[in-house]
Parts: C-alpha cells; sequence; structure tokens
C-alpha cells in the first residue's frame, strides 16, 4: 500500500496556500512544500510578519504558524520538490481565455499543460498527480497524455481532487469540509492512488463525507456546483427587480421560500451581483464545453446566469444615477467595499469594480474605502478593463483608509461588499458630512434602512421598495 510522506503543491495561490496549511496542519508526519514561480508571492507566505500572508483568510495565520517551519513549506525550486515528492497537486490558475479559439468563454489551460510538462521532465519515480485546479471535463486525459509520453518511463496515476472552499471561509471549509470528492481510474493503480489520497484526507474527514468517482464525474462536478450555486444568485436576484416592482420584499420571499428544506435557504442573498474568481469563469467553461458537444440548449440554459448577473450589476449602477438626477458627473460617490465578498482581500470580478467603471463612464469621482483592500488592486483592477487611461483613473478614483473621509461631503453611499463593519459606523455622523439629500445604496442589504431614513438618509434596497 502507498504511502506518501512528500507533498508538492504547484500553485500558491488561494487556493493551493489554504490547502496545503491545512493538510499539514491536520497530517504532521507528511511534509508539504507549495511551490510557486512568483517569488514575491513564496517570499509573502514565509513572511515572518503572519500579517503580510498573501492571501487573506480568517485563522488561516493560526494554521500557518503551527505548521510552517515543522513540516509546511513555500518554495520557489518547483523542480527539486517535485522530484522528492510521492504526490503532486496542481493548483495553478485556469482563467478564461483571452485570445484565440475559445477567447471570453473557455479555461486557458496553458498553465496546466505546463504543470505537466514540468512534472514529467522532473520526476525520475513514480508519482500520483492531483488535479487541485477547476478543469474542463476530461481534461486529465490531456494531462495523462503528456506525462505518459514525456514521462521517460515513470508511472503516473491522474486523480482530479477538486477544491469546494470558499473565500471568506476557507479554513473553516477545508476542516469541515461537507464532502471531498476525489476522481479516479477504476483499475488496480487507479484504486491504489484513490486510496492514498483518502487516507490523507481521512486524518480529519470523515469516511463517509469522502466521496470517489471517476474522473469525467469528479471533474464535471465542480463546475456543476458553482453553476448551480451561481444559479441561485441569479435566480434571487432576476426576482429582486420583480419586487422593486410589486413592493415585495426579496429579503422576505428569501426566507420564506428557504424554509422549505428542499430549497434550503442558502446562497439566496440578493446582492449587487456575484463576483469572485471561480463563478463567472467556471460557467462560461461550462457554456463554451456544451457548446462545443453541439448542446445549444444546454449552453443558452447556463449562459443566463451570467447574463442576469450583469444585469444586475448594471442596474445598480443606473439606479444610483437616475436617483442623482440622472448626472453624476463631478459628483463624488462614496464606495464602502471593494472585494467580491466579506472577509476576503480578493477583488477578482468583484462587482465593485463594474459598478466603479459604470459610474466613471458618466464621470463620477468615486471614494473607496474596503478595511482589506489596498489602493494599488483598486487602481489595477479598474486599469486592467482598459476602458480610460490610468492617469484617468488616478484622477477619478481616490482611496481612503478612513470610511468617514470616504463618506465626506458625498453625495450617495453605496454598499458593494458586506463587510459587518458598516453595520456599526456612525451614520448620524456619516450624514451630517454628506451632501443633502444624502443617498445610501445597499448593494448587500446589510444596514438597518429604517434608521437610516429616520436620519433623513433617502435608501435604495435590492428589492425592496
Ligand atoms: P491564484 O491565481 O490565486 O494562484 C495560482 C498560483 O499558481 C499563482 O500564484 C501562480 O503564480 C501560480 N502558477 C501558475 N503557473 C505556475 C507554474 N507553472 N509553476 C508554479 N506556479 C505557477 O489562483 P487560485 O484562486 O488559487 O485558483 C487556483 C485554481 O483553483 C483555479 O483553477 C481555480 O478555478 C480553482 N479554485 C479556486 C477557488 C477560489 O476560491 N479561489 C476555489 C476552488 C477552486
Ligand atoms: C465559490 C463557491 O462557493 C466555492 O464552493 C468554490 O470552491 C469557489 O467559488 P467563492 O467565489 O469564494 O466560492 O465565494 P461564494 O461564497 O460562493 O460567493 C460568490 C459570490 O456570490 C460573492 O460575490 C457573493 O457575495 C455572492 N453571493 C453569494 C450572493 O450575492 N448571494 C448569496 O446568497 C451568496
Amino acid at each position: 500500500k502507498k504511502k506518501i510522506t512528500k507533498i508538492c503543491c504547484i500553485g500558491a495561490g488561494y487556493v493551493g496556500g489554504p490547502t496545503m496549511a491545512v493538510i499539514a496542519q491536520k497530517c504532521p508526519h507528511i511534509q508539504v512544500t507549495v511551490v510557486d514561480i512568483n517569488q514575491a508571492r513564496i517570499d509573502a507566505w514565509n513572511d515572518e510578519n503572519l500579517e503580510n500572508l498573501p492571501v487573506y483568510e480568517p485563522d488561516l495565520d493560526q494554521v500557518v504558524a503551527e505548521a510552517r517551519g515543522r513540516n509546511l513549506f513555500f518554495s520557489t525550486e518547483v523542480d527539486t520538490v517535485i522530484k522528492e515528492a510521492e504526490m503532486v497537486f496542481i493548483s495553478v490558475n485556469t482563467p478564461t481565455k483571452t485570445y484565440g479559439e475559445g477567447k471570453g468563454q473557455a479555461a486557458d489551460l496553458k498553465w496546466i499543460e505546463l504543470c505537466a510538462r514540468q512534472i514529467a521532465a522532473a520526476s525520475d519515480s513514480d508519482k500520483i498527480v492531483v488535479e487541485k485546479s477547476t478543469l474542463p471535463v476530461r481534461t486529465a486525459e490531456a494531462v495523462k497524455d503528456i506525462l505518459r509520453n514525456t514521462g521517460g518511463g515513470v508511472k503516473f496515476q491522474i486523480l482530479s481532487n477538486p477544491e469546494f472552499l470558499a473565500e471568506g471561509t476557507a479554513v473553516e471549509d477545508l476542516q469541515q469540509a461537507d464532502r471531498v470528492l476525489i476522481g479516479g481510474e477504476n483499475s488496480p493503480e487507479g484504486k491504489e492512488a484513490i486510496q492514498a489520497l483518502v487516507d490523507i484526507y481521512a486524518h480529519w474527514i470523515p469516511r463517509e463525507k469522502i466521496l470517489t468517482t471517476n474522473v469525467w464525474s469528479s471533474e464535471l462536478s465542480k463546475l456543476t456546483a458553482n453553476a448551480v450555486l451561481a444559479q441561485r444568485v441569479s435566480s434571487i436576484n432576476s426576482l429582486s427587480e420583480l419586487c422593486e416592482a410589486t413592493e415585495a420584499d426579496i429579503d422576505e420571499v428569501s426566507r420564506a421560500i428557504g424554509a422549505d428544506s428542499r430549497i434550503g435557504k442558502k446562497f439566496l442573498k440578493a446582492s449587487v451581483g456575484f463576483g469572485g474568481s471561480c463563478f463567472q469563469k467556471d460557467i462560461l467553461n461550462l457554456v463554451y464545453i456544451s457548446r462545443s458537444y453541439g448542446l445549444t440548449e444546454v449552453a443558452d440554459y447556463w449562459e443566463q446566469v451570467i447574463k442576469m448577473n450583469d444585469h444586475q450589476k448594471g442596474r445598480f449602477a443606473k439606479k444610483i444615477i437616475k436617483s442623482l438626477y440622472n448626472t453624476v458627473s463631478g459628483k463624488k460617490i462614496a464606495f464602502l467595499g471593494w472585494a467580491f465578498k466579506k472577509d476576503t482581500n480578493d477583488t477578482r470580478e468583484s462587482a465593485a469594480i463594474y459598478v466603479a467603471d459604470h459610474l466613471l463612464n458618466e464621470k463620477a469621482i468615486i471614494s473607496v474605502y474596503d478595511p482589506k483592500v489596498k489602493e494599488k488592486q483598486i487602481q489595477f483592477d479598474l486599469n486592467c478593463l482598459q476602458t480610460r487611461s490610468e492617469e484617468e483613473n488616478r484622477s477619478l478614483v481616490n482611496v481612503e483608509v478612513d470610511p468617514y473621509e470616504v463618506c465626506k461631503d458625498s453625495h450617495a453611499v453605496a454598499i458593494l461588499t458586506e463587510w459587518d463593519e458598516f453595520k456599526t459606523y456612525d451614520w448620524q455622523k456619516i450624514y451630517d458630512s454628506m451632501l443633502k439629500p444624502a443617498q445610501v445604496f445597499d448593494g448587500r442589504n446589510i444596514l438597518d434602512h429604517e434608521a437610516l431614513r429616520k436620519i433623513g438618509f433617502r435608501v435604495y434596497a435590492i428589492g425592496k421598495s
């Protein structure tokens, strides 16, 4: 029976870092090394000051503090670490393609292929290769083909082990996973590889929560899970617009339908739109795959989830403009929150970026406060859109470290992220410092709207009239 003593993980990002930290914490007898080509990222993971870790997640600093230097290491020595490991996780990014065939939809598998080739070149002993990245169904076939044809006689087993953690709750999700999914080949060698990975997770995950399937089911389940979750958000967001037209209240509707145990109450929170590095990317990928098999209706069905989300973000921006007498040119608008959800410093695909872009097209002046996102990141996100020059973004958008400064002299405050601290602000003080009529646009429905109205604010909330 194969016993794993050394693990290598390629990719020290939002998934590779926290996932390996928890494996190392729970399996002190296994040496876990996370490698990356990005030297700055590895340096940050090795930083003495745990506040400088490249990923912010509640409790992650404690897990890293416990395991780092004991059996958890971060390194840029990719080849050496691969060579010594019995199991290699691939946890690199798989963003949407920005060029060529499938541009804007298909997953860019450039980095996955590079990893496969690097593993093949660096290996001189048999290895289990684990796909941790989210991949299109049947990617393992390509990975296998590369490994088996360039690996010089070394035997590889390929497993699919998608990650279901959500940012902001990564450590908790990893320590108490609803399930762990492992897909592998139905051969004696395949089963042995599956068992080796099951044994690792079994150190802290109850056996009945470790599901094993064939490789293709595992790959497709990850895309499907994200598509279904995003679909719930788009469904509730679509109905939020109907609520605004009918005096129904989306939070009341959510509570009423969520009480049905068949529906369940989670993931029914109306918002300014979902963001994050996964939902949009994975659905676009699902749409692309479906189209490539000629399944037009399937593709159209899932594409609608994205269209509704784009509509929701645009609708929020338009609402702000309309409420400010159809002109925001030269007006200061305060943004509370920039991250795509609370308790993370990740801004990828955050609704805030698109709402800001829309308002900037109308020449608004935007002032931003986010407890975990720095100015450099905010400017970077806007520059990536290539809607206007970097100078223009710098002159129209300013970032403050004090939320009260952000709100001061503004015409409107928009809540873009559901950070808990926003609820505890002195809203009277904010009101007093703003231009009148002072308006609040609560894109997350987290504030006490009645209390705000009593102070004198005009309040717009998602799915309420
Ligand atoms: P990320 O961009 O934060 O991290 C990826 C890292 O891989 C980067 O640091 C990059 O430098 C490194 N890398 C790329 N190519 C490399 C190479 N050849 N050798 C060494 N390092 C290399 O991405 P992420 O958010 O951690 O996502 C990784 C994968 O996990 C994606 O497929 C994503 O879809 C999936 N996923 C993400 C989440 C999430 O919440 N972010 C959740 C589940 C699954
Ligand atoms: C998601 C999946 O949940 C996770 O299982 C997968 O591994 C990666 O993708 P993540 O993107 O990190 O995780 O966060 P998630 O909590 O799913 O939120 C995604 C977006 O949807 C956020 O912008 C969030 O604010 C939004 N959302 C979520 C809502 O607007 N309403 C909800 O009810 C839930």
